[in-house]
């Protein structure tokens, strides 16, 4: 695996690991926030081998881990292991669909006392299939998103196989298209309710938008997350 690559100068790393789903194989993204106080948070979590464990280190102490969504927590017990004295976050719902993995925190609406200089948050019900709790890192106006908002296509960095290149294309219309992950286009459930989250994070007015799968959005992000959520936004 990689290296983490240091996104925002002395604020922000990020390291993409592979993930297989449904078939598929993916790259998820880890991202590592480390807030005034010199604490990191890691945010979605990957698997942590020596190398990577080394470069945490030397960048700070590991005070929080997040698994922001309903299909981001894969790895959350691999740093429980390694960090024991961190404590856990979790998007509402996996205390259910991961009952093995040990927990401090269901996240929510308000940021945590210790971070909320540096990180606010929403939470954005989907169906019952997938939640997602966004972040926004205030100093550097960046935007956190899991699911909410994949972007591959011709850009993208990996080589993508026959299936995902199937499903981006022909069934979800997603190729070079950013969109939300096909569990939302599936259904939004209670829109009224995913609108609100979404137009909060709207309101962030966000310089860029780092993702979990494909590359990161740094140029028009409003008009980007418009025209991606356009359908449950009714505009
Ligand atoms: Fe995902």
């Amino acid at each position: 695996m990689g290296q983490l690559t240091e996104y925002i100068q002395n604020q922000i790393w990020l390291l993409e690991y592979p993930v297989r789903f449904g078939g598929m194989n993916l790259f998820g993204r880890m991202t590592i926030i480390r807030i005034k106080t010199g604490d990191l948070v890691i945010h979605d979590p990957c698997k942590i081998e020596r190398e990577v464990k080394n470069e945490i280190n030397a960048i700070g102490k590991v005070k929080y881990i997040i698994a922001p969504g309903s299909y981001h927590h894969l790895f959350v017990t691999d740093f429980q292991k390694e960090y024991p004295d961190a404590e856990t976050f979790l998007c509402p719902g996996l205390e259910r669909k991961r009952p093995d993995i040990e927990f401090d925190w269901i996240l929510g609406n308000k940021p945590d006392h210790r971070w909320k200089n540096d990180l606010e948050q929403v939470l954005v019900h989907g169906t019952k299939y997938i939640w997602e709790v966004a972040f926004f890192h205030k100093p550097s106006r960046t935007l956190l998103l899991v699911d909410l908002l994949e972007n591959i296509g011709d850009n993208y960095q990996h080589p993508a196989g026959v299936l995902l290149r199937f499903w981006w294309k022909v069934i979800f219309r997603m190729w070079n298209n950013p969109k939300a992950a096909p569990e939302y286009q599936m259904g939004w459930g209670n829109k009224d309710i995913v609108r609100k989250g979404l137009n909060k994070i709207l309101s962030w007015k966000a310089d860029r938008v780092i993702l979990a799968h494909g590359e990161l959005i740094e140029d028009d992000v409003d008009s980007v997350l418009n025209t991606a959520w356009r359908k449950v936004l009714g505009i």
